[in-house]
Protein backbone atom coordinates (compact mmCIF):
# COMPACT_ATOMS: atom_id res chain seq x y z
CA UNK A 1 0.00 0.00 0.00
CA UNK A 2 0.85 3.37 -1.03
CA UNK A 3 2.14 5.36 2.25
CA UNK A 4 2.30 9.29 3.07
CA UNK A 5 6.04 10.91 3.07
CA UNK A 6 5.68 11.44 6.32
CA UNK A 7 6.29 7.68 7.98
CA UNK A 8 9.87 7.18 7.92
CA UNK A 9 12.69 5.73 10.50
CA UNK A 10 14.21 9.07 10.61
CA UNK A 11 11.62 11.75 9.21
CA UNK A 12 13.97 14.34 6.92
CA UNK A 13 11.73 17.08 7.37
CA UNK A 14 12.63 16.79 10.96
CA UNK A 15 16.33 17.04 12.84
CA UNK A 16 15.60 19.74 15.04
CA UNK A 17 18.30 20.47 17.23
CA UNK A 18 19.93 24.19 18.85
CA UNK A 19 21.48 26.46 16.68
CA UNK A 20 22.71 29.97 17.17
CA UNK A 21 21.54 32.18 15.02
CA UNK A 22 18.77 32.43 11.86
CA UNK A 23 19.41 35.06 9.51
CA UNK A 24 21.50 34.05 6.37
CA UNK A 25 22.41 30.60 7.91
CA UNK A 26 20.34 28.42 5.55
CA UNK A 27 22.04 30.35 2.67
CA UNK A 28 25.81 29.91 4.56
CA UNK A 29 25.27 25.91 5.22
CA UNK A 30 23.46 25.19 1.98
CA UNK A 31 26.84 26.50 0.29
CA UNK A 32 28.97 24.96 2.51
CA UNK A 33 27.38 21.68 1.47
CA UNK A 34 27.22 21.47 -2.03
CA UNK A 35 29.81 22.82 -3.57
CA UNK A 36 31.50 20.91 -5.79
CA UNK A 37 27.96 18.70 -6.74
CA UNK A 38 25.93 19.04 -8.88
CA UNK A 39 22.38 20.95 -7.81
CA UNK A 40 19.26 18.49 -7.32
CA UNK A 41 21.74 16.77 -4.85
CA UNK A 42 21.41 20.62 -3.02
CA UNK A 43 17.67 20.86 -3.51
CA UNK A 44 17.24 18.07 -1.40
CA UNK A 45 19.44 19.55 1.40
CA UNK A 46 17.25 22.56 1.57
CA UNK A 47 14.25 20.05 2.61
CA UNK A 48 16.37 19.10 5.81
CA UNK A 49 17.69 22.29 6.40
CA UNK A 50 13.92 23.15 6.97
CA UNK A 51 13.94 21.81 10.27
CA UNK A 52 17.38 23.30 12.17
CA UNK A 53 16.12 26.48 13.42
CA UNK A 54 13.11 24.71 15.82
CA UNK A 55 14.45 23.98 18.99
CA UNK A 56 16.43 27.12 20.24
CA UNK A 57 13.02 28.22 20.80
CA UNK A 58 11.05 25.37 21.54
CA UNK A 59 13.80 23.67 24.42
CA UNK A 60 13.08 26.94 26.18
CA UNK A 61 9.46 26.45 26.02
CA UNK A 62 9.51 23.04 26.88
CA UNK A 63 12.41 23.27 29.46
CA UNK A 64 9.84 25.44 31.32
CA UNK A 65 6.83 23.78 31.01
CA UNK A 66 4.25 23.89 34.00
CA UNK A 67 3.27 21.08 36.83
CA UNK A 68 2.88 17.98 36.03
CA UNK A 69 -0.33 16.47 34.66
CA UNK A 70 -2.18 14.28 36.11
CA UNK A 71 -2.69 11.27 34.68
CA UNK A 72 -5.97 10.26 34.01
CA UNK A 73 -7.46 6.35 34.74
CA UNK A 74 -5.21 5.14 37.35
CA UNK A 75 -6.13 5.12 40.69
CA UNK A 76 -3.27 5.31 43.26
CA UNK A 77 -2.79 1.34 43.32
CA UNK A 78 -1.94 1.64 39.31
CA UNK A 79 0.55 3.98 40.10
CA UNK A 80 3.45 2.14 41.81
CA UNK A 81 6.60 2.32 40.12
CA UNK A 82 7.53 -1.08 38.17
CA UNK A 83 3.90 -2.16 37.94
CA UNK A 84 3.19 -4.18 35.18
CA UNK A 85 -0.03 -5.32 33.41
CA UNK A 86 -0.76 -7.59 30.42
CA UNK A 87 -4.04 -7.39 28.61
CA UNK A 88 -5.30 -8.67 24.77
CA UNK A 89 -4.24 -5.97 22.11
CA UNK A 90 -7.03 -4.31 20.37
CA UNK A 91 -8.37 -7.05 17.37
CA UNK A 92 -6.41 -7.52 14.18
CA UNK A 93 -3.14 -8.23 16.32
CA UNK A 94 -1.71 -11.89 15.64
CA UNK A 95 -1.76 -14.65 17.40
CA UNK A 96 0.47 -14.56 20.56
CA UNK A 97 1.17 -11.03 20.61
CA UNK A 98 -0.30 -9.25 24.41
CA UNK A 99 -0.53 -5.78 25.23
CA UNK A 100 0.45 -3.97 28.64
CA UNK A 101 1.77 -1.35 30.43
CA UNK A 102 4.66 -0.77 32.81
CA UNK A 103 5.34 2.11 34.94
CA UNK A 104 8.60 3.68 35.53
CA UNK A 105 9.81 6.62 37.32
CA UNK A 106 9.39 10.28 35.60
CA UNK A 107 12.34 11.45 36.90
CA UNK A 108 14.91 8.61 37.71
CA UNK A 109 17.11 11.19 40.44
CA UNK A 110 13.57 12.37 42.10
CA UNK A 111 10.89 10.17 43.09
CA UNK A 112 7.97 12.75 44.11
CA UNK A 113 8.20 13.24 40.90
CA UNK A 114 5.50 10.60 39.90
CA UNK A 115 5.79 7.97 37.31
CA UNK A 116 5.28 7.51 33.45
CA UNK A 117 3.23 5.02 31.99
CA UNK A 118 5.11 3.20 28.79
CA UNK A 119 2.78 1.30 26.91
CA UNK A 120 4.08 -2.35 25.76
CA UNK A 121 3.60 -5.28 23.33
CA UNK A 122 5.32 -8.76 23.97
CA UNK A 123 5.51 -11.60 21.83
CA UNK A 124 6.82 -14.50 23.87
CA UNK A 125 9.96 -16.74 23.25
CA UNK A 126 9.05 -20.15 21.94
CA UNK A 127 11.97 -21.93 22.73
CA UNK A 128 14.15 -22.29 26.15
CA UNK A 129 14.26 -18.42 27.01
CA UNK A 130 17.37 -15.60 27.03
CA UNK A 131 15.34 -12.17 27.77
CA UNK A 132 14.26 -9.63 25.94
CA UNK A 133 14.84 -7.63 22.75
CA UNK A 134 13.92 -4.19 23.14
CA UNK A 135 12.62 -2.80 19.61
CA UNK A 136 12.94 0.53 18.15
CA UNK A 137 11.51 1.38 14.90
CA UNK A 138 12.97 5.07 14.77
CA UNK A 139 11.39 8.36 14.52
CA UNK A 140 12.10 9.80 17.45
CA UNK A 141 8.67 9.50 17.73
CA UNK A 142 8.23 5.62 16.43
CA UNK A 143 5.59 2.98 17.63
CA UNK A 144 7.22 0.20 18.62
CA UNK A 145 4.22 -1.85 19.69
CA UNK A 146 2.95 -1.14 16.42
CA UNK A 147 5.61 -2.79 14.67
CA UNK A 148 5.56 -5.94 17.11
CA UNK A 149 1.58 -5.85 16.94
CA UNK A 150 1.51 -6.34 12.91
CA UNK A 151 4.37 -7.87 12.48
CA UNK A 152 5.52 -9.56 14.76
CA UNK A 153 5.68 -12.96 13.31
CA UNK A 154 8.38 -11.95 11.03
CA UNK A 155 10.48 -9.78 13.87
CA UNK A 156 10.34 -13.71 15.45
CA UNK A 157 12.12 -14.99 11.92
CA UNK A 158 14.74 -12.37 12.18
CA UNK A 159 15.68 -12.40 15.71
CA UNK A 160 14.88 -15.96 15.92
CA UNK A 161 12.77 -18.18 18.93
CA UNK A 162 14.90 -17.46 22.33
CA UNK A 163 13.87 -14.19 23.08
CA UNK A 164 10.80 -12.64 24.51
CA UNK A 165 10.16 -9.11 21.97
CA UNK A 166 8.97 -6.34 23.72
CA UNK A 167 7.68 -3.26 21.84
CA UNK A 168 7.28 0.03 23.59
CA UNK A 169 6.04 3.10 23.06
CA UNK A 170 8.60 5.84 24.41
CA UNK A 171 7.91 8.97 26.37
CA UNK A 172 5.62 11.52 25.11
CA UNK A 173 4.51 8.85 22.12
CA UNK A 174 1.74 6.62 21.22
CA UNK A 175 0.03 5.32 23.83
CA UNK A 176 2.51 5.74 26.52
CA UNK A 177 0.98 8.36 29.35
CA UNK A 178 1.21 11.20 28.97
CA UNK A 179 1.67 11.76 25.62
CA UNK A 180 2.73 14.80 23.40
CA UNK A 181 -0.82 16.66 23.35
CA UNK A 182 -0.11 20.13 21.64
CA UNK A 183 -3.62 20.80 19.90
CA UNK A 184 -6.60 20.05 21.06
CA UNK A 185 -7.28 17.88 18.02
CA UNK A 186 -5.33 16.00 15.06
CA UNK A 187 -7.98 18.26 12.82
CA UNK A 188 -6.46 21.49 14.55
CA UNK A 189 -2.94 20.38 14.00
CA UNK A 190 -3.51 19.12 10.53
CA UNK A 191 -5.29 22.84 9.58
CA UNK A 192 -2.67 24.91 10.97
CA UNK A 193 0.01 22.93 9.01
CA UNK A 194 -1.79 23.23 5.90
CA UNK A 195 -0.33 24.95 3.36
CA UNK A 196 2.30 26.23 5.28
CA UNK A 197 6.09 25.76 5.05
CA UNK A 198 6.05 22.78 7.28
CA UNK A 199 3.92 20.77 4.67
CA UNK A 200 5.34 22.05 1.57
CA UNK A 201 9.02 22.34 2.25
CA UNK A 202 11.14 24.95 1.51
CA UNK A 203 11.31 25.89 -2.29
CA UNK A 204 14.73 27.38 -4.18
CA UNK A 205 15.76 27.13 -7.04
CA UNK A 206 19.09 25.39 -9.06
CA UNK A 207 20.60 29.15 -9.18
CA UNK A 208 21.89 29.76 -5.74
CA UNK A 209 23.51 33.21 -6.57
CA UNK A 210 20.47 34.65 -7.10
CA UNK A 211 19.96 37.29 -4.35
CA UNK A 212 15.66 37.40 -4.89
CA UNK A 213 15.86 33.33 -4.28
CA UNK A 214 17.88 33.89 -1.14
CA UNK A 215 15.60 36.70 0.59
CA UNK A 216 12.56 34.00 -0.42
CA UNK A 217 14.48 31.71 1.59
CA UNK A 218 14.86 33.98 4.66
CA UNK A 219 10.84 34.63 4.60
CA UNK A 220 10.19 31.03 4.19
CA UNK A 221 12.57 30.46 7.10
CA UNK A 222 10.75 33.37 9.47
CA UNK A 223 7.41 31.81 8.66
CA UNK A 224 8.81 28.25 9.61
CA UNK A 225 10.21 29.03 13.01
CA UNK A 226 7.38 31.40 13.78
CA UNK A 227 5.11 28.48 13.09
CA UNK A 228 7.37 26.44 14.95
CA UNK A 229 7.35 28.61 18.07
CA UNK A 230 4.03 28.55 18.19
CA UNK A 231 3.49 24.98 18.35
CA UNK A 232 5.91 24.71 21.22
CA UNK A 233 4.19 27.48 23.18
CA UNK A 234 1.09 25.17 22.62
CA UNK A 235 2.59 21.70 24.24
CA UNK A 236 4.12 23.87 27.05
CA UNK A 237 0.72 25.19 27.89
CA UNK A 238 -1.29 22.01 27.43
CA UNK A 239 1.29 19.80 28.89
CA UNK A 240 2.68 19.44 32.18
CA UNK A 241 6.25 18.72 33.24
CA UNK A 242 6.32 15.14 31.39
CA UNK A 243 7.62 16.78 28.31
CA UNK A 244 11.06 18.14 30.44
CA UNK A 245 11.47 14.00 30.21
CA UNK A 246 11.54 13.11 26.78
CA UNK A 247 14.95 12.96 25.93
CA UNK A 248 16.77 9.72 25.08
CA UNK A 249 18.95 9.62 27.83
CA UNK A 250 15.59 9.10 29.74
CA UNK A 251 14.13 6.40 27.25
CA UNK A 252 17.53 5.12 27.59
CA UNK A 253 17.04 4.48 31.24
CA UNK A 254 13.34 3.16 30.58
CA UNK A 255 15.00 -0.02 28.78
CA UNK A 256 17.66 -0.25 31.40
CA UNK A 257 14.11 -0.02 34.07
CA UNK A 258 12.54 -2.88 32.18
CA UNK A 259 15.22 -5.07 31.57
CA UNK A 260 15.39 -5.12 35.41
CA UNK A 261 11.75 -5.98 35.70
CA UNK A 262 11.20 -8.31 33.01
CA UNK A 263 14.80 -10.36 32.80
CA UNK A 264 16.18 -9.40 36.34
CA UNK A 265 18.67 -7.26 38.18
CA UNK A 266 21.63 -8.64 36.39
CA UNK A 267 20.52 -9.40 33.11
CA UNK A 268 21.55 -8.45 29.89
CA UNK A 269 20.16 -5.50 27.61
CA UNK A 270 19.11 -6.85 24.43
CA UNK A 271 17.93 -4.28 21.68
CA UNK A 272 17.28 -3.79 18.02
CA UNK A 273 16.75 -0.43 16.80
CA UNK A 274 16.94 1.37 12.70
CA UNK A 275 17.44 4.90 12.31
CA UNK A 276 16.57 6.96 15.32
CA UNK A 277 16.68 3.94 17.34
CA UNK A 278 20.25 3.65 16.68
CA UNK A 279 20.70 6.70 18.57
CA UNK A 280 18.97 5.15 21.15
CA UNK A 281 21.11 2.62 20.87
CA UNK A 282 24.26 4.58 20.66
CA UNK A 283 23.29 5.75 23.75
CA UNK A 284 22.53 2.19 25.62
CA UNK A 285 25.53 0.86 25.29
CA UNK A 286 27.53 3.78 26.30
CA UNK A 287 25.25 4.15 29.13
CA UNK A 288 24.81 0.93 30.61
CA UNK A 289 28.25 -0.61 28.78
CA UNK A 290 27.90 -3.75 31.45
CA UNK A 291 24.89 -4.44 30.48
CA UNK A 292 25.29 -4.78 26.71
CA UNK A 293 23.83 -8.23 25.54
CA UNK A 294 22.64 -9.08 21.68
CA UNK A 295 22.46 -5.01 20.41
CA UNK A 296 21.56 -4.59 16.61
CA UNK A 297 21.57 -0.83 15.13
CA UNK A 298 20.76 -0.71 11.52
CA UNK A 299 20.58 2.63 9.53
CA UNK A 300 23.40 4.64 11.63
CA UNK A 301 22.77 7.77 12.48
CA UNK A 302 25.66 10.03 14.38
CA UNK A 303 25.19 10.11 17.49
CA UNK A 304 28.54 12.28 18.72
CA UNK A 305 26.87 14.92 16.65
CA UNK A 306 23.01 14.41 17.75
CA UNK A 307 23.70 15.39 20.92
CA UNK A 308 27.05 17.70 21.29
CA UNK A 309 26.67 19.63 17.77
CA UNK A 310 25.04 22.75 16.61
CA UNK A 311 22.13 21.59 14.15
CA UNK A 312 23.84 23.40 11.27
CA UNK A 313 26.39 20.73 10.95
CA UNK A 314 23.68 17.79 10.62
CA UNK A 315 22.97 17.98 7.12
CA UNK A 316 26.33 17.75 5.69
CA UNK A 317 26.96 14.94 8.12
CA UNK A 318 23.40 12.70 7.89
CA UNK A 319 22.97 13.79 3.88
CA UNK A 320 26.28 12.67 3.27
CA UNK A 321 25.33 9.54 0.96
CA UNK A 322 22.07 11.16 -0.39
CA UNK A 323 23.74 12.14 -3.95
CA UNK A 324 25.00 8.26 -3.79
CA UNK A 325 21.83 7.23 -3.38
CA UNK A 326 20.04 9.57 -5.91
CA UNK A 327 22.92 8.19 -8.60
CA UNK A 328 21.91 4.63 -7.47
CA UNK A 329 17.88 5.56 -8.39
CA UNK A 330 18.89 7.08 -11.72
CA UNK A 331 21.21 4.51 -12.98
CA UNK A 332 18.49 1.80 -11.70
CA UNK A 333 15.75 3.87 -13.72
CA UNK A 334 18.30 3.88 -16.63
CA UNK A 335 18.41 0.40 -16.54
CA UNK A 336 15.06 -0.52 -16.41
CA UNK A 337 13.24 1.41 -18.95
CA UNK A 338 10.05 3.46 -19.61
CA UNK A 339 8.27 0.32 -18.86
CA UNK A 340 9.28 0.33 -15.44
CA UNK A 341 11.08 3.28 -14.93
CA UNK A 342 8.82 5.82 -16.61
CA UNK A 343 11.29 9.17 -15.71
CA UNK A 344 13.30 7.46 -18.54
CA UNK A 345 12.62 7.76 -22.13
CA UNK A 346 14.60 3.96 -23.07
CA UNK A 347 16.52 1.24 -21.75
CA UNK A 348 20.02 3.06 -21.07
CA UNK A 349 19.38 6.49 -21.21
CA UNK A 350 22.03 8.94 -19.51
CA UNK A 351 21.12 9.24 -16.28
CA UNK A 352 22.15 13.12 -16.86
CA UNK A 353 19.00 13.36 -19.14
CA UNK A 354 16.79 11.94 -16.51
CA UNK A 355 18.46 13.83 -14.17
CA UNK A 356 17.94 17.27 -16.03
CA UNK A 357 14.53 16.77 -16.58
CA UNK A 358 13.75 16.56 -12.91
CA UNK A 359 15.66 19.26 -12.46
CA UNK A 360 14.04 21.21 -15.48
CA UNK A 361 10.74 20.65 -13.89
CA UNK A 362 11.27 21.73 -10.34
CA UNK A 363 13.05 24.79 -11.28
CA UNK A 364 9.61 24.86 -13.37
CA UNK A 365 7.75 24.42 -10.04
CA UNK A 366 9.64 26.83 -7.97
CA UNK A 367 8.27 30.15 -10.77
CA UNK A 368 4.84 28.30 -11.40
CA UNK A 369 3.68 26.13 -8.33
CA UNK A 370 1.47 22.91 -9.95
CA UNK A 371 -2.18 22.89 -9.43
CA UNK A 372 -3.80 19.42 -7.83
CA UNK A 373 -7.39 19.86 -8.12
CA UNK A 374 -8.04 16.11 -7.26
CA UNK A 375 -5.66 15.26 -4.75
CA UNK A 376 -7.25 14.02 -1.53
CA UNK A 377 -6.99 17.83 -0.32
CA UNK A 378 -7.17 19.94 -3.48
CA UNK A 379 -3.64 21.85 -3.29
CA UNK A 380 -0.16 22.96 -4.88
CA UNK A 381 2.70 21.44 -6.10
CA UNK A 382 5.92 23.57 -4.84
CA UNK A 383 9.21 22.75 -5.74
CA UNK A 384 9.79 22.05 -2.06
CA UNK A 385 6.93 19.12 -2.33
CA UNK A 386 8.65 17.62 -4.77
CA UNK A 387 11.89 17.19 -3.33
CA UNK A 388 10.61 16.74 0.21
CA UNK A 389 8.77 13.50 -1.79
CA UNK A 390 11.97 12.61 -3.99
CA UNK A 391 14.58 12.22 -1.10
CA UNK A 392 11.52 9.94 0.42
CA UNK A 393 11.00 8.13 -2.73
CA UNK A 394 15.11 7.83 -2.20
CA UNK A 395 14.85 5.93 0.95
CA UNK A 396 12.78 3.56 -0.24
CA UNK A 397 13.60 1.74 -3.39
CA UNK A 398 10.91 -1.32 -2.89
CA UNK A 399 8.97 2.07 -4.02
CA UNK A 400 11.26 3.60 -7.02
CA UNK A 401 8.49 1.45 -9.24
CA UNK A 402 5.30 3.20 -8.32
CA UNK A 403 7.01 6.37 -7.15
CA UNK A 404 8.88 7.09 -10.07
CA UNK A 405 5.42 6.64 -12.06
CA UNK A 406 3.74 9.48 -9.85
CA UNK A 407 6.85 11.57 -10.27
CA UNK A 408 6.52 11.07 -14.02
CA UNK A 409 2.83 11.99 -13.72
CA UNK A 410 3.44 14.94 -12.27
CA UNK A 411 5.92 16.21 -14.79
CA UNK A 412 2.93 15.41 -17.08
CA UNK A 413 0.58 17.87 -15.14
CA UNK A 414 -1.01 15.02 -13.16
CA UNK A 415 0.25 15.70 -9.42
CA UNK A 416 -2.39 13.91 -8.06
CA UNK A 417 -0.79 10.69 -6.34
CA UNK A 418 2.56 12.21 -5.67
CA UNK A 419 1.03 15.38 -3.70
CA UNK A 420 -1.20 12.59 -2.09
CA UNK A 421 1.87 11.65 -0.53
CA UNK A 422 2.71 15.09 0.92
CA UNK A 423 -0.92 15.71 2.86
CA UNK A 424 -1.25 14.47 6.17
CA UNK A 425 -2.94 10.77 6.83
CA UNK A 426 -6.28 11.13 7.76
CA UNK A 427 -6.07 9.22 10.63
CA UNK A 428 -7.40 11.49 13.22
CA UNK A 429 -6.57 9.39 16.05
CA UNK A 430 -3.04 9.63 15.10
CA UNK A 431 -1.05 11.86 18.02
CA UNK A 432 1.05 14.74 17.70
CA UNK A 433 3.58 12.65 16.38
CA UNK A 434 6.12 15.38 14.33
CA UNK A 435 5.66 17.37 17.72
CA UNK A 436 6.92 14.25 19.68
CA UNK A 437 10.23 13.89 17.68
CA UNK A 438 10.58 17.87 17.99
CA UNK A 439 10.36 17.09 21.98
CA UNK A 440 12.66 14.43 21.53
CA UNK A 441 15.43 15.90 19.70
CA UNK A 442 15.49 19.39 21.19
CA UNK A 443 16.20 17.88 24.91
CA UNK A 444 19.00 15.86 23.08
CA UNK A 445 20.53 18.87 21.51
CA UNK A 446 22.92 21.11 23.05
CA UNK A 447 21.51 23.90 25.23
CA UNK A 448 22.02 27.71 24.18
CA UNK A 449 24.70 28.64 27.19
CA UNK A 450 24.12 32.27 26.60
CA UNK A 451 21.22 34.61 25.83
CA UNK A 452 23.01 35.70 22.39
CA UNK A 453 22.89 32.54 21.34
CA UNK A 454 19.01 32.40 20.56
CA UNK A 455 17.62 34.14 17.86
CA UNK A 456 15.58 36.18 19.42
CA UNK A 457 17.02 37.09 22.95
CA UNK A 458 14.10 39.03 23.97
CA UNK A 459 12.02 36.22 24.02
CA UNK A 460 14.05 34.47 26.32
CA UNK A 461 14.16 35.32 29.81
CA UNK A 462 16.40 34.78 32.69
CA UNK A 463 14.32 32.22 34.69
CA UNK A 464 13.82 30.48 30.93
CA UNK A 465 17.71 30.68 30.69
CA UNK A 466 17.86 29.31 34.18
CA UNK A 467 15.70 26.42 33.62
CA UNK A 468 17.16 25.04 30.47
CA UNK A 469 20.80 24.85 32.59
CA UNK A 470 19.06 22.58 35.51
CA UNK A 471 16.98 21.08 33.01
CA UNK A 472 16.81 17.34 33.37
CA UNK A 473 19.64 14.77 32.11
CA UNK A 474 20.83 14.52 29.00
CA UNK A 475 24.67 12.21 27.80
CA UNK A 476 26.65 13.58 25.36
CA UNK A 477 29.17 10.22 25.35
CA UNK A 478 31.98 9.48 25.85
CA UNK A 479 31.08 7.47 22.89
CA UNK A 480 34.08 4.70 22.57
CA UNK A 481 33.13 2.52 25.79
CA UNK A 482 34.40 -1.04 26.18
CA UNK A 483 31.02 -3.14 25.95
CA UNK A 484 30.21 -6.57 27.99
CA UNK A 485 29.09 -8.09 24.75
CA UNK A 486 30.03 -7.08 20.83
CA UNK A 487 27.08 -5.22 19.31
CA UNK A 488 26.31 -5.48 15.32
CA UNK A 489 26.21 -2.47 13.19
CA UNK A 490 24.27 -2.32 10.14
CA UNK A 491 24.83 0.79 7.37
CA UNK A 492 23.82 0.36 3.65
CA UNK A 493 26.40 1.46 0.92
CA UNK A 494 23.94 4.36 -0.06
CA UNK A 495 21.34 5.17 2.01
CA UNK A 496 20.31 9.10 1.71
CA UNK A 497 19.74 9.71 5.31
CA UNK A 498 22.10 7.70 7.68
CA UNK A 499 25.36 7.81 5.94
CA UNK A 500 27.55 4.60 5.77
CA UNK A 501 29.67 7.26 7.50
CA UNK A 502 27.79 7.20 10.20
CA UNK A 503 28.09 3.48 10.98
CA UNK A 504 31.95 3.81 10.15
CA UNK A 505 32.48 6.44 12.50
CA UNK A 506 30.51 4.12 15.42
CA UNK A 507 32.28 1.27 14.50
CA UNK A 508 35.06 2.89 14.67
CA UNK A 509 34.24 4.05 18.34
CA UNK A 510 33.16 0.93 19.65
CA UNK A 511 36.26 -0.48 18.14
CA UNK A 512 36.47 -4.26 19.27
CA UNK A 513 33.43 -4.16 21.11
CA UNK A 514 31.55 -3.89 17.63
CA UNK A 515 31.06 -5.77 14.15
CA UNK A 516 30.40 -3.66 11.00
CA UNK A 517 28.21 -4.94 8.52
CA UNK A 518 27.49 -3.41 5.09
CA UNK A 519 24.68 -3.85 2.94
CA UNK A 520 25.49 -2.47 -0.44
CA UNK A 521 22.71 -1.24 -1.81
CA UNK A 522 20.90 2.03 -1.82
CA UNK A 523 17.70 3.14 0.66
CA UNK A 524 17.45 3.85 4.56
CA UNK A 525 18.28 0.71 6.72
CA UNK A 526 19.32 -2.78 5.32
CA UNK A 527 15.54 -3.33 5.39
CA UNK A 528 15.13 -1.26 2.29
CA UNK A 529 16.25 -3.90 0.19
CA UNK A 530 15.67 -7.61 0.98
CA UNK A 531 19.23 -9.16 1.50
CA UNK A 532 19.39 -12.68 2.91
CA UNK A 533 22.93 -12.50 3.93
CA UNK A 534 21.50 -9.45 5.75
CA UNK A 535 19.25 -11.41 7.02
CA UNK A 536 20.68 -14.21 8.43
CA UNK A 537 23.33 -12.40 9.92
CA UNK A 538 21.04 -11.06 12.14
CA UNK A 539 19.51 -14.03 12.79
CA UNK A 540 23.01 -15.77 13.82
CA UNK A 541 24.14 -13.27 15.74
CA UNK A 542 20.72 -13.37 18.03
CA UNK A 543 20.67 -16.81 17.83
CA UNK A 544 24.83 -17.43 19.14
CA UNK A 545 26.44 -13.91 19.22
CA UNK A 546 28.49 -14.39 16.29
CA UNK A 547 29.34 -11.76 14.33
CA UNK A 548 29.97 -11.32 10.50
CA UNK A 549 34.14 -11.05 9.98
CA UNK A 550 35.53 -7.50 9.62
CA UNK A 551 34.82 -6.21 5.92
CA UNK A 552 31.55 -8.16 5.12
CA UNK A 553 29.39 -6.53 2.51
CA UNK A 554 26.23 -8.29 1.87
CA UNK A 555 24.89 -8.23 -1.36
CA UNK A 556 20.91 -7.73 -1.87
CA UNK A 557 18.42 -10.14 -3.25
CA UNK A 558 15.55 -7.97 -3.98
CA UNK A 559 15.60 -6.43 -7.80
CA UNK A 560 15.06 -2.36 -8.25
CA UNK A 561 12.09 -1.70 -10.25
CA UNK A 562 11.24 -5.06 -10.58
CA UNK A 563 8.79 -6.16 -13.04
CA UNK A 564 5.56 -7.67 -12.65
CA UNK A 565 4.99 -9.18 -16.37
CA UNK A 566 8.19 -11.26 -15.68
CA UNK A 567 7.65 -12.29 -12.45
CA UNK A 568 10.00 -12.34 -9.39
CA UNK A 569 12.38 -15.74 -9.38
CA UNK A 570 12.90 -14.02 -5.91
CA UNK A 571 12.77 -17.44 -4.28
CA UNK A 572 12.88 -19.94 -6.74
CA UNK A 573 16.21 -20.92 -6.07
CA UNK A 574 16.12 -20.50 -2.34
CA UNK A 575 15.44 -23.59 0.27
CA UNK A 576 11.81 -22.73 2.29
CA UNK A 577 13.46 -21.44 5.51
CA UNK A 578 16.05 -18.97 2.99
CA UNK A 579 12.82 -17.77 1.57
CA UNK A 580 10.88 -17.30 4.68
CA UNK A 581 13.60 -15.31 6.00
CA UNK A 582 13.69 -13.06 2.89
CA UNK A 583 10.14 -12.68 3.11
CA UNK A 584 10.50 -11.54 6.29
CA UNK A 585 12.84 -8.55 5.50
CA UNK A 586 10.58 -7.68 2.92
CA UNK A 587 7.45 -7.87 5.48
CA UNK A 588 8.61 -5.64 7.94
CA UNK A 589 9.92 -3.25 5.49
CA UNK A 590 6.70 -2.96 3.83
CA UNK A 591 5.18 -1.98 7.25
CA UNK A 592 7.85 0.45 8.19
CA UNK A 593 7.32 2.02 4.84
CA UNK A 594 3.64 1.26 4.95
CA UNK A 595 0.54 1.71 6.98
CA UNK A 596 1.89 0.63 10.46
CA UNK A 597 3.75 2.36 13.62
CA UNK A 598 2.55 6.18 12.91
CA UNK A 599 5.51 7.47 12.67
CA UNK A 600 4.71 10.87 11.40
C1 LIG B 1 4.28 -15.07 27.99
O1 LIG B 1 5.10 -15.49 29.03
C2 LIG B 1 4.68 -15.08 30.33
C3 LIG B 1 5.70 -15.56 31.31
O2 LIG B 1 6.96 -15.08 30.99
C4 LIG B 1 3.31 -15.63 30.62
O3 LIG B 1 2.86 -15.15 31.86
C5 LIG B 1 2.35 -15.21 29.54
O4 LIG B 1 1.09 -15.79 29.73
C6 LIG B 1 2.87 -15.60 28.18
N1 LIG B 1 1.98 -15.06 27.17
C7 LIG B 1 1.43 -15.80 26.24
C8 LIG B 1 0.54 -15.11 25.26
O5 LIG B 1 1.62 -16.99 26.17
C1 LIG C 1 11.70 16.61 43.63
O1 LIG C 1 10.41 16.89 43.13
C2 LIG C 1 9.59 17.58 44.03
C3 LIG C 1 8.20 17.64 43.40
O2 LIG C 1 8.23 18.27 42.14
C4 LIG C 1 10.19 18.93 44.31
O3 LIG C 1 9.38 19.62 45.24
C5 LIG C 1 11.60 18.75 44.89
O4 LIG C 1 12.21 19.99 45.05
C6 LIG C 1 12.43 17.89 43.96
N1 LIG C 1 13.68 17.57 44.61
C7 LIG C 1 14.84 17.81 44.04
C8 LIG C 1 16.04 17.39 44.79
O5 LIG C 1 14.93 18.37 42.96
C1 LIG D 1 21.66 33.45 -11.42
O1 LIG D 1 21.27 34.66 -10.83
C2 LIG D 1 22.17 35.71 -11.05
C3 LIG D 1 21.71 36.91 -10.26
O2 LIG D 1 20.36 37.20 -10.52
C4 LIG D 1 22.25 35.99 -12.56
O3 LIG D 1 23.19 37.02 -12.81
C5 LIG D 1 22.68 34.71 -13.27
O4 LIG D 1 22.63 34.91 -14.67
C6 LIG D 1 21.75 33.55 -12.90
N1 LIG D 1 22.31 32.32 -13.45
C7 LIG D 1 21.58 31.47 -14.17
C8 LIG D 1 22.28 30.25 -14.64
O5 LIG D 1 20.40 31.66 -14.41
C1 LIG E 1 37.24 7.83 24.58
O1 LIG E 1 36.90 9.12 24.15
C2 LIG E 1 37.34 10.15 25.02
C3 LIG E 1 36.83 11.46 24.49
O2 LIG E 1 35.47 11.42 24.33
C4 LIG E 1 38.85 10.14 25.11
O3 LIG E 1 39.29 11.10 26.05
C5 LIG E 1 39.32 8.76 25.55
O4 LIG E 1 40.72 8.69 25.49
C6 LIG E 1 38.74 7.68 24.65
N1 LIG E 1 39.09 6.36 25.18
C7 LIG E 1 39.59 5.41 24.43
C8 LIG E 1 39.87 4.12 25.11
O5 LIG E 1 39.84 5.57 23.25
Amino acid sequence: MDEGVKQTWMDEKSSPAVTSTLTAQPFVVHRKCVHKRTFPISYLFMTIIASLWICSKAIAYFLRSGSPTALPSLTSTDLAVGAVKWFECDADVPDGVECGTINVPLDYFNASKGISSLALARLNATKERRGTVFLNPGGPGGSGIGLLTERGDLLALMIGPHYDLVGFDPRGIGKTVPKTQCFPNAIDRQIFQANTVIEQGFTVTSNYSDPIMRDKLIEQHRQFLALYETQAKLCAENMGEELKYMGTANVVRDIDFMATVFDGKDANINFLGGSYGTILGAYLVNMFPSRVGRVVIDGVANPVLWSNEETYFWPRDFLSSTEDTFQWFLRACSEAGPKLCPLARKIGESTLDIQSRLEVFMDELYENPLPVPNARRPGYLTSGGFRSILLVVLERPATWGIRSKYLADAMAGDATELYNMLLPDYDLTAPDGDLARLAVSCLDAPRPKTQAEFPTPEMMTDAALAAIRDGPERFTGPWNHTLNNKILIVSNTADPVTPIASGKLVHKLLADSSALLVQNSPGHCSLAVGSLCTMKAFRKYYDSGELPPEGTICETDEPLFPDPDNDMHLFGDKTKEDAALLRAAMGIRDVLHGISGRRI
